[in-house]
């Protein structure tokens, strides 16, 4: 098949099916909650022209309409954009393994005279069934020959630094050594770190250096080179070069994004995928066995729905670690029988398999040492199990147009719920023959779009049990990362869902990471719109990055009543949409969305009340402000995100553009007025007395 080809249709067609559908999984039953009544009043209502009221907020301070769920703010992961490889797992070295690519060492140049190439005779085993052949016979004192690799986009170089270096080798006949191991800027000129290998043998064996950097400025321009001034051929495997990491983990992850996530207090991580979960072909699919024990022994795989390869150094017991070092749960997603080029497993015997697989990745998550695959994750180094509530089957099943997700679901929930009734099974579709615990709803939308569908979970239905995960979301505007106008989209649809916390108990933006440094053909990056992004060498969060993590750091544990007056909207003419089959669809009428947001919730040991404010305007909005139930210090404090123009935005270069600031505010009490910032989301605090 041609990867190039489908590379670049998968996902563009995936997104136009996706918006095509996301409307369509909104569509809300016209049924009321109780703290929906008294939001009624904050549906989309055109101010008076004319009028000089302001908008006016009512809280109820003493009426807790639902509980804030616990879980709301979590992550949703994948290896997209060069998220793990080139992002979160530590490893330096691009194309480790030699597999990228089966016919060019890529990522791999030679240095001086030698000649470098793939080697599939007498690999290092039958996962790492490649190897690089290093002709370095013109080697010679003054001509040091070897290999070297830039990394991702660069290494990382920073002072006084121990840098963990390890690879495989063999030498030919008459090949004993030494070997040189450098840490180097690109053209050779400054070497800022160097250890020896005395000698090699004819067999395979491993070799682990330390080198470390003296006090050097940080840069990213470097490569890693292994030489010889001895003539001779010699074969490498599984090169690796790890910086310090997060916790100090083995194999663990780079510790400025892992800080990033970290201040989000995220409480789950739904992995791992999205598509990666998926792949293109069954073939290419997540297949979790291949991704543990020791890191020598995994073959890798082709992410062939993002296009580049996978050494899966970042596996299960990795993603079960990066759970523990956050204190988040695993959302585990399990592979259901479907992959995105159609391909699915008929429910019944055929899928069998695959349902034992995902029970055995349960119990390789959770089960004691006494059972077989608790006692390989204790062999892998983690003889405790994990904790685990959530498993979902699949991802985005409504693509698979055979029908088969209900029979497929089926299957996978009897299983499960027959071996483990304490888990909540979360489907990606719409079933008829079995009630999930939690449906996966995923909104990709603009930021009018996501404005405009705020308020969509007030009207929705609670008769049955059903609970929601928004587990992919994000307002698409910006890029690489979004911009301010992003981050308010995204604000207006947290005071949504957490409003509705009730219903929508989990959530996670999609996708999490992007690597920012090539835009050009090497392409750093598959999807726009990623929250966070980094370089080889510096991470930023962007504003929407900042507007979620305020969501996620204030909401206590209760949902107030509110109701409001007179909020003001603005008139948006929805484009139109294409359906699953891209037949343009009529266009829906214009429509008013309001361009101020709010939800108010209690922390019910402190007395805490969180109001939130989003406006949207270009405009200074004064709000009247309201507060019955409760007597309010007059003292509190705001947490503004705020920009001057929507498309503001942090980056590399300014990464702290736009940040809160938290000031401390004066004169609030039962009822202030206080005048919200153009461009802002506002967290007030305010004591209850
Ligand atoms: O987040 C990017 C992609 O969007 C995910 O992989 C997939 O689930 C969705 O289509």
């Amino acid at each position: 098949m041609n990867r190039t080809k489908l590379m670049k249709i998968n996902p563009t067609l995936r997104l136009a099916l996706l918006l095509a559908t996301a409307g369509t999984l909104a569509t809300v039953a016209p049924a009321q909650t109780t703290n929906s009544t008294l939001e009624t009043t904050n549906a989309p209502e055109a101010t008076v022209p004319g009028s000089n009221s302001i908008p006016v907020l009512q809280i109820k301070a003493g009426q807790v309409v639902a509980k804030v769920s616990p879980m709301l703010y979590g992550l949703m992961t994948e290896e997209i954009n060069y998220s793990y490889e080139g992002g979160l797992y530590g490893e330096l070295i691009r194309n480790r393994t030699f597999k990228a690519n089966p016919t060019n060492a890529v990522f791999w140049s030679a240095v001086s005279n030698a000649v470098i190439s793939l080697d599939t005779n007498a690999p290092l085993n039958a996962a790492l069934n490649v190897s690089l052949k290093l002709d370095a016979t013109q080697a010679a004192k003054n001509a040091p020959a070897g290999i070297a690799n830039g990394g991702y986009w660069g290494i990382p170089v920073k002072p006084k630094t121990a840098y963990h270096a390890s690879f495989y080798a063999r030498a030919a006949d008459g090949f004993t050594g030494p070997l040189t191991v450098s840490l180097q800027n690109a053209d050779g000129k400054t070497v800022f770190a160097g250890a020896a290998i005395p000698a090699l043998t004819g067999d395979w064996k491993k070799y682990e250096v330390t080198l470390t950097t003296k006090k050097v400025k940080p840069s990213k321009d470097n490569r890693l080179v292994i030489t010889t001034t001895a003539p001779g051929t010699i074969w490498f495997s599984q090169v690796s070069l790890f910086p310090p990491t997060f916790a100090n983990r083995a194999n663990g992850n780079r510790p400025d994004l892992m800080q990033l996530l970290a201040d989000m207090q995220p409480k789950f991580l739904r992995f791992p995928g999205g598509n990666y979960l998926e792949g293109n072909t069954i073939e290419t699919r997540f297949n979790w066995k291949n991704t543990i024990g020791d890191v020598s022994q995994r073959p890798g795989h082709l992410d062939d729905g993002w296009g580049y390869w996978s050494t899966d150094g970042l596996g299960l017991l990795e993603f079960l670690e990066w759970c523990e070092d956050l204190h988040m749960q695993p959302l585990l997603a399990v592979y259901a029988g479907y992959s995105m080029h159609q391909q699915h497993v008929t429910p019944g015997p055929d899928l069998e398999p695959y349902v034992q697989d995902a029970l055995d990745e349960i119990e390789y998550v959770t089960g004691d040492t006494n059972t077989t695959w608790g006692a390989q994750r204790a062999k892998d180094g983690h003889p405790a199990p994990f904790p685990l509530r959530y498993v979902e089957v699949g991802n985005e099943d409504w693509f698979d147009r055979s029908g088969s997700y209900d029979g497929r679901f089926r299957q996978f929930f009897d299983a499960i719920k027959a071996k483990y009734p304490q888990l909540q099974i979360i489907a990606t579709a719409k079933t008829k023959t079995r009630e999930p615990d939690v449906i996966d709803e995923h909104y990709y939308r603009s930021q009018e779009d996501m404005e405009a569908h705020a308020h969509d979970y007030d009207q929705r239905s609670r008769t049955n049990q059903t609970k929601v995960f928004v587990g992919e979301w994000a307002t698409r505007v910006g890029s690489p990362t979004p911009n301010m106008a992003g981050a308010l989209g995204d604000a207006a649809w947290m005071t949504g869902m957490e409003r509705n916390s009730d219903l929508v108990i989990m959530s996670s933006y999609a996708p999490l990471f992007v690597n920012v440094s090539d835009f050009g053909k090497g392409r750093s990056m598959q999807w726009k719109t990623d929250l966070i992004g980094y370089d080889a060498l510096n991470s930023y969060g962007s504003p929407a990055y900042h507007a979620q993590k305020m969501f996620s750091t204030h909401h206590g544990d209760g949902v107030l009543a509110t109701g409001s007056q007179d909020i003001p909207t603005y008139t948006w003419q929805p484009p139109a949409r294409r359906n699953r089959d891209g037949v343009e669809q009529p266009r829906p009428p214009a429509q008013e969305v309001p361009t101020l947001f709010f939800n108010a919730t209690r922390n019910s040991q402190s007395g805490t009340i969180y109001l939130k404010v989003v406006n949207r305007s270009g405009t200074p909005q004064p709000v009247k402000v309201e507060i019955s139930g409760s007597s309010i210090a007059s003292k509190g404090t705001a947490v503004v995100l705020k920009a001057d123009h929507p498309d503001d935005t942090n980056s590399i270069q300014e990464p702290a553009k736009i940040v809160p600031v938290t000031e401390k505010v004066k004169g609030l009490g039962t009822s202030f007025t206080r005048t919200f910032p153009p461009y802002s989301i506002t967290i007030l605090e305010l004591k209850a007395k």
